[in-house]
């Protein structure tokens, strides 16, 4: 018992300090908060400077040479860099080079929109269902961008896809898309025929998803990412008083869901996706405003905060901010430009 005792001891003695300083290493490593995770036959040290623990302990001999650290890099995580200089406001709020699609560009918000974009730069592909469109065409005067007018019925999908085609031949590339092709409704909505709730239901909503569709699958295509502005509407959000649009606000509350949805889905592949939520803006859409109804025009103003209908160049600036780097982390939201009525 006696000799075996004392070399235990004697063995103690020497492997002694080694333990010491495990322990005292591991202590370090538990004060820190660092994970110590151990199994038979590996340890893995989680820490910002795990790969030293590992060394000494390796240079200890108390633990086999293959075990391997696993050290978060911290290089990724720099704080505060000098980019906010670099990254001048006027060289994010740029569309040079970039190709954008705007569907229901051939009027209305969508030749606005469009507009915003051939003015930051971008060359502009135009899908709407009427006829012709020259004010598509005069966007080249003072901006030196090309266009080209494409005749489509954003509900047809063997069309949309061929336009799809002819557009990434004719432009090179499709890097935003902004979905502004709509119909609106009116009457009771006991009243809606299945042909109205089909029209405004394949238009608002199938349109916007099979453009969508198209565009995200040359973009996924491209891997330069992207940027997708849907237009729902203020209806999207609740009901308007005055107006009688069931179908139509279920159609762009149908786009906010989309456009978050998307916008999750796509995020880590750098394609952004972002809706916009017009108040009352005049067109040829705006119920009362091309039969001059007056009262019913006064009736759509009195709730506006703001008191006054939208300008079209209130809502061109903000969908081409949401196609640029300037808003290169803003994802999934939704903006209102509708005169403080949804903060009422
Ligand atoms: N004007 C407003 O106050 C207002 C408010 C909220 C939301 N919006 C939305 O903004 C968008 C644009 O509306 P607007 O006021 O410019 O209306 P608008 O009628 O002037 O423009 C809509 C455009 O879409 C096109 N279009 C319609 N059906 C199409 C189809 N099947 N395929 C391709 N193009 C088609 C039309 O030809 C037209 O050029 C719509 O989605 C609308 O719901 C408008």
């Amino acid at each position: 018992m006696f000799p075996t005792a004392r070399l235990w001891a004697q063995n103690w003695v020497k492997i002694a300090p080694r333990v010491i300083t495990a322990l005292h290493i591991v202590y370090l490593c538990h004060l820190s908060s660092i994970l110590v995770a151990t199994t038979r036959s590996a340890c893995i040290l989680i820490s910002a400077f795990g790969k030293s623990i590992i060394d000494q302990l390796q240079n200890l001999q108390l633990l086999p040479a293959g075990v391997k650290c696993i050290a978060p890099k911290m290089e990724r995580f720099v704080a505060e860099t000098d980019a906010y200089r670099t990254r001048s406001v006027h060289d994010l709020i740029t569309l040079k080079g970039k190709t954008a699609v705007i569907t229901g560009g051939g009027r209305g918000l969508g030749l606005a929109i469009a507009r915003g974009c051939a003015e930051l730069g971008a060359n502009i592909a135009v899908l709407d269902v009427l006829e012709h469109s020259d004010d598509v065409t005069k966007l080249e005067e003072g901006t030196g961008i090309k266009t080209k007018y494409y005749r489509v019925d954003v509900t047809q999908k063997k069309s949309l896809e061929s336009t799809f085609e002819d557009i990434k031949n004719h432009f090179g590339s499709i890097d935003c898309l902004v979905t502004a092709a709509g119909v609106g409704t009116g009457g009771p909505f006991v009243d809606n025929s299945m042909d109205q709730i089909n029209r405004i239901i394949s238009i608002n909503v199938t349109g916007t998803i099979l453009c969508s569709q198209l565009a995200v699958q040359q973009m996924l295509k491209q891997g330069t990412g992207g940027a997708i502005v849907t237009i729902s509407s203020i209806g999207g959000h609740g009901g308007i008083v005055g107006q009688k649009n069931a179908v139509y606000c279920a159609s762009k509350g149908a786009i906010l869901g989309f456009t978050k949805s998307l916008a999750v889905e796509l995020a880590e592949s750098g394609i952004r996706v972002n809706s916009i939520s017009p108040g009352f803006f005049l067109t040829k859409m705006t119920p009362g405003y091309q039969a001059q109804d007056v009262a019913l025009l006064e009736a759509f103003e009195k709730p506006i905060p703001m008191k006054r209908f939208a300008d079209r160049s209130e809502i061109k600036s903000i969908a081409a901010f949401l196609l640029t780097e300037a808003s290169s982390y803003i994802t999934g939201e939704d903006i209102a430009v509708d005169g403080g009525i949804l903060a009422a």
